[in-house]
């Protein structure tokens, strides 16, 4: 059985859509939850009954860090997806993991990396942008890249950023998957 841990700092929306995914998959074993700051997906997965902690960002990257590889390890888990995590991993902790490590990002990279991808988008001429999951590499948002699947502009700010949930929320959990039963 594979167990993985999913990072979070937010809403939790593509935790959710992950944890459904694993869920209906007999090889994979219930989830780790792990937020850098406490958040109303935290709250979710407590309420479901999954395990979950709190990172001590608050003393530290390094603490946090060495905690998080804790987690892992005492928790057997074989990898780490980032959902809405906004915090960067230090280098060193991406090489100690290196390849377990996915992301999802909500632009086709390489065009908008970095934390406002959706408002950048917003402020281009751009005609289309959409959603990438990459393996985590030393450097931000430029991993190898999984999957991409386009997400076209709209009426207003409010339905494209819908529009860019709903097709990260149907790719995410396919291509884990994927990639951890490879
Ligand atoms: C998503 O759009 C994700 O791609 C971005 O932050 C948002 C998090 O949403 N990096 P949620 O916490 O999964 O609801």
């Amino acid at each position: 059985m594979v167990r993985l841990a999913i990072a979070i700092s937010g809403q939790g929306s593509n935790m959710r859509a992950l944890v459904a995914g694993m869920a209906a998959d007999r090889r994979f074993e219930a989830p780790l939850i792990l937020a850098s700051r406490p958040c109303p997906g935290l709250d979710w997965a407590k309420e479901q009954g999954l395990e979950t902690a709190l990172l001590p960002y608050r003393q530290g990257a390094d603490v946090a860090e060495a905690e998080l590889d804790r987690l892992m390890t005492q928790g057997r888990v074989k990898g780490l997806l980032l959902a809405g995590f906004m915090r960067v991993l230090s280098p060193e902790f991406v090489k100690r993991h290196e390849g377990g490590v996915l992301n999802i990002h909500p632009s086709l990279l390489p065009a908008f990396k970095g934390g406002h991808a959706l408002v950048d988008f917003w402020a281009s001429d751009a005609k289309e942008s959409g959603v990438t999951i990459h393996i985590v590499t030393e450097e931000l948002d430029g991993g190898p890249i999984l999957a991409q699947v386009p997400v076209p502009r709209q009426k207003s700010f409010e339905a494209f950023e819908e529009a860019i949930h709903q097709a990260e929320a149907k790719l995410y959990w396919p291509v884990a998957q994927a990639y951890f039963t490879r």
